[in-house]
């Protein structure tokens, strides 16, 4: 696995590489590249620090469009084209990479997100007043697999701004009625991924994109909202079968 930096009006964006498979993962909320080691080191591909994120630079970022524009010049800058594989927030900014920058995608992975990510009052004003105890449950919403809890509450502890600041993100993106209305829908090789015991991001919110978004569906049973990390190995299988079919 390598380190590469990708220079973006003049930020440097780093990204986790591993064999040169065309597929880009996008991390979700207060996380970032390492939450993919598992899909890196199994399948390979490009895993990506958002900005404000792991090792890549501050930028000014206030919403999934702008996310997404660092994601589209990543994916311009390496591979040409790629499957963008988003998880939440990441899932969010896969989408409007779709909307604003097609021409970068062949395909998209959806994993535990929606069409619409609001988020609890009361997590956004908890973080606000940097609560311990409002991380910790973020951490306990996020995993069914509860051996996760305490190691992730510490990463969002140490990262409670930034956590903040991506929730805020998520709670203003929505873009579901306009699948509603047909006015978008994928036409590109599109699944939703989504572990079957999801709180953040329940069951339904991916079903949204089979009814209304023309993706595909898998529900991985016995997971929470973090699949990559909760059961990789299930999750590995489903994205070797959709790569083997769509690169
Ligand atoms: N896809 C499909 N349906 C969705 C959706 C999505 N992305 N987002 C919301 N909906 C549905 C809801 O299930 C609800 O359906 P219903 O009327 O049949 O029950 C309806 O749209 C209204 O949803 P919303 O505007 O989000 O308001 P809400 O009353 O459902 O409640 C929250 C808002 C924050 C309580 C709720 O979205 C929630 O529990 N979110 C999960 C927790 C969280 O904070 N997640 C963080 C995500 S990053």
């Amino acid at each position: 696995m390598e380190r590469i930096r990708v220079s973006i009006d003049s930020k440097k964006v780093s990204v986790l590489k591993a064999k040169d498979v065309p597929i880009f993962y996008v991390h979700g909320s207060g996380c970032d590249a390492s939450i993919w080691k598992n899909q890196l080191e199994e399948i390979g591909g490009f895993a990506i620090d958002l900005p404000n994120h792991g090792e890549s630079d501050e930028a000014e970022v206030n919403s999934v469009e702008d996310y997404a524009f660092f994601v589209a010049k990543v994916v311009e800058q390496t591979a040409g084209r790629g499957v963008i594989a988003g998880h939440s927030l990441g899932g969010a900014i896969a989408q409007m990479v779709y909307l604003r920058h097609r021409e970068v995608v062949k395909a998209l992975v959806l994993i535990g997100t929606g069409a619409r990510l609001r988020v609890l009052p009361q997590i956004l004003e908890g973080l606000a007043k940097k609560s311990e105890e409002t991380v910790r449950l973020v951490a306990d919403m996020a995993f069914h697999k509860k051996e996760f809890v305490e190691a992730f509450a510490e990463v969002f502890s140490r990262n409670s701004e930034v956590l903040l600041k991506d929730l805020s993100v998520c709670d203003k993106f929505d873009i579901l009625e306009d699948f509603r209305s047909g006015k978008i829908s994928f036409e590109v090789p599109t699944i939703a991924i989504v572990g079957e015991n999801d709180l953040l991001t329940p069951v339904k919110y991916s079903k949204f994109f089979a009814e209304f978004g023309n993706a595909e569906l898998a529900i991985v049973e016995n997971s929470g909202h973090m699949v990559m990390l909760e059961s990789p190995k299930k999750l590995n299988e489903i994205l070797k079968e959709f790569l083997k079919r769509v690169l």
